[in-house]
Order: C-alpha cells, then sequence, then structure tokens
C-alpha cells in the first residue's frame, strides 16, 4: 500500500524531496526547516562543516530519525511506503588515498549509470563533491545555506566562509 501525497506541493517529479526537515535533539535544533529536491539519477551533495547536520539529515532520509516536521517523499509517495530509487552514501571515502578516492568516486558514477539510482552523498572532500555532483546543498548549523551546481555553490560567499574557508582563498 502507498500513501499518495497530497497537500504538499507538487515533487515535480524529484526521486527524492525533503520538505522542511526540523530535528531536534537534546534541546538543540539539529536540523531547522531543511529542504531541497533530488532528480531521478541525478548526484546530490550534501556538505558543510562538522557538526552541520548532514548525518543527522542521512538518518531521517532513510527513516532513523523522525523529525519533528517535515516530510520525506520518495517518487511522490511518503517514505515508509515505498522502495527507494535513491542511494544515500555518507562519507564513503573518508580515509582513503588519493587513488581509492578516485576509483570510488568512478564506481559511484557506473553505479547510478548502470543501476539508475540518484544518489545523495555527504563528503568532506570538495574536489570529490566538485567533480560528481550535479547539485549540492551546504548546511550550516542544521541551516541550508546554499543549494546549486558546484560552479554556483563554489563561489557562494556564505559557502566559502562556512565550509571551504583556506581551500578556497
Ligand atoms: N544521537 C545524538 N544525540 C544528540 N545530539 C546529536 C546526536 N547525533 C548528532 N547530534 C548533534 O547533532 C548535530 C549534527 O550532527 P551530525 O552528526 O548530523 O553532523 P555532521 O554534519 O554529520 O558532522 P560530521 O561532518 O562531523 O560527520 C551536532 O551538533 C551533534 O552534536
Ligand atoms: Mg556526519
Amino acid at each position: 500500500m502507498t500513501e499518495e501525497r497530497s497537500g504538499h506541493g507538487p515533487p515535480h517529479g524529484a526521486a527524492l524531496a525533503v520538505e522542511k526537515i526540523r530535528l531536534q535533539s537534546g534541546g538543540l535544533t539539529v536540523l531547522d526547516k531543511v529542504g531541497f529536491q533530488v532528480q531521478p539519477e541525478e548526484v546530490r551533495s550534501v556538505i558543510g562543516p562538522n557538526g552541520a547536520g548532514k548525518s543527522s539529515l542521512v538518518n531521517v532520509i532513510c527513516g532513523l530519525c523522525r523529525p519533528q516536521s517535515g516530510h520525506v517523499i520518495i517518487d511522490g509517495q511518503r517514505l515508509r511506503h515505498v522502495r527507494p530509487r535513491v542511494l544515500l552514501l555518507d562519507e564513503p571515502m573518508a580515509g582513503m588515498a588519493r587513488t581509492e578516492k578516485a576509483a570510488m568516486a568512478q564506481q559511484t558514477e557506473r553505479t547510478r549509470a548502470h543501476l539508475r539510482l540518484a544518489i545523495v552523498l555527504v563528503e568532506h572532500d570538495i574536489c570529490v563533491v566538485m567533480r560528481l555532483s550535479d547539485r549540492i546543498a551546504v548546511l550550516d548549523h542544521g541551516v541550508l545555506i546554499a543549494d546549486g551546481t558546484p560552479a554556483e555553490v563554489r563561489h557562494d560567499p556564505e559557502v566559502i566562509r562556512a565550509c571551504l574557508g583556506a581551500e578556497a582563498a
């Protein structure tokens, strides 16, 4: 059984939509009305400094954490009723050497193409993120501070302040 999505605006054919996710934990607002869409077969990265809420967002998307408010919509349906065509990767390259990262990046691309999956990628290596992503969401203190293509995001002053820092200088 599926629960048809209604009353939350059109999904525009998105493979995944997160809508106004608010997650609180121990008095802290971990995610503050975070929303974006992931189109089918798109690599959507989520970046941001440590503690920004990236893993918490992944936990909300996969249903491990239930947000206080907001929705996760997959293929137009509420999360708990569907088999997603979305792969979630949280720092898959952490601790890898450069050559391993390159192989992993290539494998991610292949997986996307062969299985026709949308991919949500949380990754700290900004070079990998810039190369692999169709779109990038930038979180800082639980707030979505930017959402755009790699070219758009890389020049955003807020993004440079929050997470590119010395690398962009
Ligand atoms: N189980 C938990 N209980 C309470 N607070 C938590 C819990 N998990 C995470 N937090 C807090 O939520 C906030 C977001 O943490 P999260 O792990 O989502 O960040 P992150 O962006 O994935 O960071 P990193 O880049 O270090 O992996 C942080 O302030 C963290 O201390
Ligand atoms: Mg994390």
